[in-house]
């Protein structure tokens, strides 16, 4: 997962002292969400954080203390008058855990020479651990298909008991359709800050339902990309991770898009850089491929995003032996082992309804790739693995 943000300077700090400090000021200026954690990889990570005022937010951070600090800068400014605060973190030092936290003011006044600030306040501290180069080694959990239910979050990865992992893949449909800003905070940056997101990242990848609404063309905004697209490869541990955007379920036609949009031409491009991704020398190591997509090429009835997916996909999957397809989408769990008609394994998760809800736990060495799939009651209702 590279960086897709300009580099930041990194600029010595004079000590500071450590604590929560700050909180809401005079004027009620606050952080609306925890800050949560994007693309991190072996030398960056990209922070987040949502302010309820415009703002100059930056990164407090170091290994041992907060000696360190850094905040985005572009075309001469430092990023500043913003809400929505992201700033990336460079020149991390491989398999480190690092502390940190928000700081962020308030612009109160913005005049041409007046420029008054408010008080700064902090988040809480937090810590991340960067990828270990070369690590032999990855783990995540995979959730799909929570429809706009924020309790969901908590009720599966309270199944994962004291299972470690690395990262956190949202698989496609957290949402019916994207509405505001507040929406994605209430259901989803907040249940996730909550459980795991200020010190582990997630992936969002976008489902069909994530393209739908009136906000849909800023939901790109609150998440951090390799090389800004939905579509993207990385290697971590032994694996090849494979995201790939599903688009929509029905035909660009369809009167509910009213003509403004162009999923064929998306999932099109996205078969051409999958060929070439699949061919690069820097993932010939990789012991396993995992691809990530929302709707599944197979098992999932034959509207036409079904049936495009499997048509521009399927046979790259084959051509190249991935290793395994983990989808959702369906709202029906199941573990489709290869058969006549995908030499690959197929694992569907479940959800949204209670009862019908699953969490994935992925785990791979170079010994081992092991998944298991556990339904919201706790039962186990499906595993898999490859030797
Ligand atoms: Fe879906």
């Amino acid at each position: 997962m590279g960086a897709s943000l300009p580099l930041n300077p990194v600029i010595a700090m004079p000590t500071i002292s450590e604590g929560n400090g700050g909180g809401p000021s005079e004027d009620l200026f606050e952080l609306s969400t925890a800050p949560y954690l994007q693309n991190l990889t072996e030398s960056s990570v990209t922070i987040l954080c949502i302010t309820n005022a415009k703002a100059h937010s930056w990164i407090e951070f170091g290994p041992k203390t907060l000696n360190l600090r850094t905040e985005t800068h572009s075309d001469g400014f430092v990023q500043a008058n913003n809400s929505l605060h992201k700033i990336q973190l460079c020149g991390l030092q491989a398999h480190t855990t690092y502390k940190y936290r928000v700081a962020s003011r308030p612009i109160v006044k913005f005049d041409p020479y007046d420029l008054v600030f408010g008080e700064t306040v902090f988040s809480n501290m937090f810590s991340f651990t960067t990828p270990a180069t070369h690590a032999d080694s990855v783990s995540c959990i995979i959730l799909n298909d929570i429809h706009d239910r924020p309790y969901s979050f908590s009720d599966l990865l309270s199944l994962c008991g004291d299972f470690k992992y690395d990262f956190v893949a949202l698989n496609g449909d957290m949402f019916d359709f994207q509405t505001d800003e507040k929406q994605l905070i209430d259901h989803l940056i907040e249940p996730c800050t909550t459980l795991f997101a200020s010190e582990r990242p997630f992936l969002m990848i976008r489902g069909n339902h994530e393209t739908r609404g009136k906000y849909a063309r800023h939901f790109k905004d609150y998440f951090t990309y390799k090389d800004n697209e939905y579509y993207f490869s990385f290697k971590q541990g032994p694996v090849h991770w494979i995201v790939l955007d599903t688009g929509e379920d029905k035909e660009d036609s369809a009167p509910a898009y009213g003509e403004i949009v162009c999923f064929d031409q998306f999932r099109e491009t996205q078969a051409i850089w999958l060929e070439t991704e699949l061919e690069k020398l820097e993932f010939k190591d990789c012991k396993y491929r995992v691809v990530l997509m929302h709707i599944p090429v197979f098992h999932s009835g034959d509207w036409h995003g079904t049936m495009h997916c499997r048509k521009l996909f399927h046979p790259i999957f084959e051509k190249h032996g991935v290793d395994v397809v983990i989808s959702g989408h369906t709202h029906t769990y199941g573990i489709h082992p290869p058969n006549n008609e995908h030499r690959y394994p197929i694992i569907i998760g479940g959800g949204p309804k209670t009862d019908t809800r699953t969490v994935i736990q992925l785990k791979a060495d170079n010994r081992q790739l092991q998944l298991k799939m556990i339904r919201d009651d706790g039962l186990v209702v499906g595993e898999y693995s490859i030797d």
